[in-house]
């Protein structure tokens, strides 16, 4: 059986991938940069225990490696890089600064090329040739694209075309796969995300991200002002488009174990969801009265809006967007459709995690107390 390297293996995606792929026995090797305070394993060791709420895990076929993204070889000790890479492996690259905002600009750039770069180089130096490099890239690489975002590489273009330089820097990163592709014959293949969210059978739901962070926000505003009612900037028809989590896991399986896999593939849903379902969702599980419109100047909000406002610095470039993606080449692989995110999915997801930000709250004020 093929050995799987995965860098940023702590993050939430690569570690659910893991989970699965030690359910299947699969020889997992985790780069993990270790904390100022905790190694990498017992880093890996906790986002395991966590993503599976503390249940077992047969982390036997697991090996966690401490690495530094934009070193020579990683920092690794080339005996050892020669033994992670002595049979066919399939390579993930997952490491990346999910920063958005316009002072993290040279971090991220720094975190997405360079450290692409470098992994490139990696595994070009040591991986035999049957082996397969996959970028985990994303689908908003798309930017302000209007039409359908196909699965094909597109040209560079200027930060005005994009919502931020992290959407930015994916595009490049993945003009860089395709030149090694070209150039030096890598075995290269890029899967685009779309806003990954929780499980969508159990609800179960470890990330802060996207919609989420937008949760927390107006969790933490119904608990200091409750039953306020509070105007968002929203277009209520806009849609998101949201893959659990356990699809991209499944998704990511079958690519592994798939002989042959196209050069991009956009793992994204089929069925967007809109905002206003997902509004309605957050009224229906916290004290505060939410109305989407679409047009809100800043002028006329009161001071809580503006603090709404605010905290959507992110979120708030997504309130408007209605993208759509080509799946050809993600259904050459999958054949069937992976689980969507569907209404009730996500409000069972959107319960578990306000559910989980509610026991927290509660914790500290105990402790404050
Ligand atoms: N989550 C989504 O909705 C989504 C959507 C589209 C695409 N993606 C892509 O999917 C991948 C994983 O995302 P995620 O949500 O799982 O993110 P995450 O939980 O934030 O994980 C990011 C990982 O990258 C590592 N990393 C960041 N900077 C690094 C550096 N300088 N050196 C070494 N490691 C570094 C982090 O390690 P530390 O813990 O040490 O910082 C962490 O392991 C990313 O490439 C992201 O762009 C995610």
């Amino acid at each position: 059986m093929k050995k799987i390297i995965i860098n940023g293996a702590n993050g939430f995606v690569a570690s659910n991938f893991i989970t699965e792929l030690l359910s299947q026995n699969y020889k997992v090797i985790a780069l993990v940069r270790a904390g100022k305070n905790n190694s990498s394993s017992q880093r890996m060791n906790d986002v395991l225990s966590e993503m599976n709420e503390g249940n077992y895990i047969n982390s036997s076929n697991l090996k966690v490696y401490n690495y530094s993204l934009l070193e020579e070889n990683f920092n690794i000790p080339e005996k050892q890089l020669e033994t992670i890479f002595s049979c066919d492996v399939d390579y993930f690259h997952f490491a990346a600064s999910l920063k958005y905002d316009i002072n993290s600009k040279d971090k991220i750039f720094e975190t997405n090329l360079e450290g692409l770069e470098n992994s490139i180089s990696v595994f070009s130096r040591y991986a035999n040739s049957n082996s397969r490099f996959f970028f985990i890239s994303t689908a908003y690489s798309c930017g302000k694209f209007e039409g359908i975002f196909q699965e094909k590489f597109y040209e560079n273009e200027e930060i005005s075309r994009f919502r931020n330089y992290y959407e930015q820097s994916k595009r490049y990163a993945e003009n860089i796969v395709k030149k090694h592709i070209d150039i030096n014959g890598l075995n290269g293949h890029i899967i685009r995300l779309s806003q990954v969210v929780g499980n969508c059978k159990t609800g179960v739901t470890k990330t802060d991200y996207g919609i989420f962070d937008f949760a927390k926000r107006i969790h933490s505003l119904a608990n200091r002002y409750p039953y306020k009612s509070v105007r968002v900037h929203v277009d209520p028809e806009s849609t998101q488009n949201l893959i659990p989590i356990d699809t991209v896991a499944d998704y990511l399986m079958r690519t592994i174990n798939a002989e042959r896999v196209p050069v991009i593939m956009n793992f994204i849903a089929k069925n967007s969801i809109r905002n206003i379902y997902i509004i309605n969702s957050i009224r229906k599980l916290l004290p505060i009265q939410l109305i989407p419109v679409r047009t809100l100047k800043r002028e006329e909000m009161d001071t809580i809006e503006r603090m709404v406002s605010a905290g959507m610095s992110f979120t708030g470039s997504y309130i408007n967007t209605n993208l759509l993606f080509g799946t050809e080449e993600l259904d050459k692989v999958m054949l069937s459709v992976g689980n969507e995110a569907n209404e009730q999915a996500v409000f069972q997801m959107l319960a578990y995690y306000i559910d989980t930000l509610s026991k927290k709250r509660s914790n500290v004020l105990k402790e404050e107390k």
